[in-house]
């Protein structure tokens, strides 16, 4: 059975008001993976905190097995009867949106000024996946969880005024070893600008464009996707990224520039090479605070 550490981070923005603050519980990249009976064991920590507010950094799911969707389905939906629960997408998830479907990446992205999507085929054996995959979010948004795909909404906690805004970018930024280029200019096309009056959170799955994400002016990003590098070598170090980058940046655990700051998870699964060495799985807590009440 897997196990977990509770990872907790505190950030400090201006824009919270005296003692107000606002506690996030920060999932990603579960890939399949039970904790217990129907997820008992994470549901039981996530309750324990208190939080105001449950962000999915993406790859909930794990595209090659069908009840990886189950795994996600048992810890999404009983979160969202508690409380606001929003999920942006990762490559796991964006594998199954065809750019012949309605939604699909032609469609999606084609506010951007250059083309940036080369699909992802997905092996024919692997088609009666995407059916399912449309089933898996139904079900999620019936259940109320929000998905956002280049959508945002607005929430107010504790008298702060929160936007949640979950990017889904093109599947070639997650080709290997080089990336497609995401710049600030390209969320601002995909999503419209940060707000600047309320606190502006960022769901972003590939924290490789980190720089993007601060210069578009994120109060709060979060993200997933590099797995703590396999082998963690630190507090933000890992080994190795998904686009077989050594030693990559932002690989792991709170980075920011200004009064914007990111978060990145280690994820609570994993898939191709399941190897993790000084890299337990995280639950990650994330609270915000005025910097006068810190
Ligand atoms: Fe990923």
């Amino acid at each position: 059975m897997p196990d977990f550490v509770k990872r907790y981070y505190e950030i400090q923005s201006p824009k919270l008001q005296g003692k107000a603050a606002l506690k996030i519980a920060l999932l990603a990249d579960l890939h399949g993976a039970v904790y217990g009976h129907r997820q008992d064991r994470l549901l039981q920590a996530i309750e324990a905190e208190d939080c105001d507010l449950v962000l999915a950094a993406g790859d909930m799911i794990l595209r090659i097995r069908e009840n990886s969707f189950t795994a996600a389905k048992d810890l999404l939906i009983p979160l969202s009867k508690q409380v606001p629960v929003c999920y942006g997408l990762g490559n796991h998830e964006e594998v199954f949106l065809y750019d012949d479907q309605p939604g699909g990446e032609a469609e999606a992205f084609s506010v951007l000024q250059h083309s940036v999507y080369r699909r992802k085929r997905l092996p024919p054996k692997e088609h009666h996946l995407i059916e399912d995959y449309r089933t898996f979010e139904s079900a999620l948004e019936e259940a109320g969880v929000i998905l956002l795909k280049n959508q945002r909404v607005r929430k107010s906690f504790h008298s702060v005024m929160v936007d949640i805004c979950g990017l889904r970018v093109p599947y070639s930024c997650y080709h290997k070893p080089f990336p497609f280029g995401l710049h600030a200019s390209d969320i601002e096309l995909l999503c419209g600008s940060a707000n600047q009056e309320a606190f502006q959170i960022l769901i972003a799955h590939s924290p490789y464009f980190a720089p993007a994400y601060f210069t578009w002016q994120a109060d709060l990003t979060v993200s997933g996707h590099y797995h703590g590098g396999i082998l963690r070598l630190g507090k933000r170090r890992g080994l190795v990224s998904p686009y077989l980058h050594p030693f990559p940046s932002y690989c792991v655990g709170d980075f920011h520039r200004g009064d914007s700051h990111l978060v990145v998870s280690a994820g609570l699964g994993e898939h191709t090479l399941p190897v993790r060495l000084f890299n337990p799985h995280e639950l990650v807590f994330i609270t915000v605070k005025n910097p006068e009440e810190a």
